[in-house]
């Protein structure tokens, strides 16, 4: 109901400011602990149990300020970042964009966060809370040693999350996304898996939407090689699909929501189809129903995530695509999610 009453203001904001706004509403809501069980939706994954597939993807929290408050919300996971070692401003503002024709989002931030202290004090705090709390790790713009970051974000890290993501493939720091190949993209996992030391934490590798078939078999072989825990189709794209109506689609940045979706669902498929089921995949960009939701996981992932979609349609996002997809496991005669996966 406040939502309701909110909403029409918050979309009279600069996009930023109704973030931060919400952010803060989060932080004061009585919300918190755990997604309500469904049993038929827990998925097994890297050896973690989620109690249902709908994850929050990265962005959105990227200060681990509000993660319990987001359980609360019906998400089975929350992944907080990107976070670098040191903390980093981010891009000249405005740098946050909503299409509202297009149900799309374009952001440049460009990696703004509190740095690897204070979110690592944040985490250690909460430590011993339930929920799937996945950091998303990347490296300072200034860095002379981007390899050297994503290896001491790990080792703050690892011991703090229940699973690590190595973003490689935000368009908004430059030059990141070569660290998606093949010669750069063996080393850093190298160092990566290293730096994780006596914690087996399970390490994530997120991709573009914006990668050559060459590349996807490049990916899938180290992926495979250096026994990754999962891949994460996708981030945001860079380019611009034919059809959006927005005067706001020429902003540069990357773009996610409803047009990146059928983008991210090829791109999906192709990891599939490379991987032949070898390495769980998680469905992200432009999931915004139940129905989506479910054609990605009928398209090979084992979870998905959403971020841009709650801009558009509300906190009880999350919770209305849980229940959606209970009903279409018992609709199909399913006894758990995990039977859907790859079937399509
Ligand atoms: C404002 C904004 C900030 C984001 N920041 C990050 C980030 O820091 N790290 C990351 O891996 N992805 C980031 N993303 C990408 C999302 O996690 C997700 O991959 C992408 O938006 C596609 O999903 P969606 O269409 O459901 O939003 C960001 C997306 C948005 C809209």
């Amino acid at each position: 109901m406040l939502y309701r009453l909110a909403r029409p203001l918050l979309f009279r904001l600069p996009a930023e400011t109704a973030h931060t706004l919400t952010l803060r509403a989060l932080a004061l809501s009585p919300l918190g602990g755990r997604a309500a069980p469904e049993p038929a939706l827990a998925q097994r994954v890297a050896g973690i149990v989620f109690p249902n597939p709908v994850g929050l993807a990265p962005g959105f929290d990227k200060n681990a300020q509000v993660p319990d408050a987001l359980f609360g919300l019906g998400f089975g996971s929350v992944e907080i970042g990107t976070v670098t070692p040191r903390p980093q401003a981010g891009n000249a503002r405005p740098r946050l964009f909503r299409l509202i024709e297009d149900e799309a989002v374009i952001n440049r931030m460009g990696f703004n966060n509190d740095g690897a202290e204070v979110v690592g004090r944040r985490l250690t705090q909460r430590l011993g809370r339930p929920g799937i709390l996945g950091v998303n790790i990347g490296a300072n713009k200034d860095s002379p040693d981007r390899v050297a970051d994503y290896a001491e974000m790990t080792r703050i890290t690892a011991p703090l999350a229940t699973y690590l993501t190595v973003n490689i493939s935000s368009p908004n720091t430059p030059g990141l996304r070569a660290l998606q190949d093949e010669s750069a993209l063996g080393d850093l996992l190298d160092a990566v898996i290293a730096a994780r030391g006596p914690h087996k934490t399970p390490i994530f590798l997120k991709l573009a939407p914006d990668l050559q078939t060459s590349d996807i078999d490049a990916i899938c072989r180290i992926a495979l090689d250096k026994r990754l825990d999962a891949l994460i189709v996708t981030n945001t794209t860079i380019t611009r699909p034919a059809g959006l109506r927005s005067p706001l689609a020429a902003e540069t940045g990357g773009l996610s929501g409803k047009p990146l979706a059928p983008m991210a669902l090829d791109m999906l498929r192709a990891f599939r189809s490379a991987t032949g089921g070898a390495i769980p995949l998680i469905g992200v960009g432009g999931i915004a129903s139940a129905e989506d939701a479910w054609q990605r996981i009928c398209a090979g992932a084992s979870l998905i995530q959403l971020y841009s979609a709650m801009v558009f349609h509300g906190p009880k996002l999350a919770q209305n695509i849980v229940t959606g997809l209970a009903r279409r496991v018992r609709a199909a005669g399913m006894t758990s999610i995990a039977e859907a996966v790859g079937t399509q």
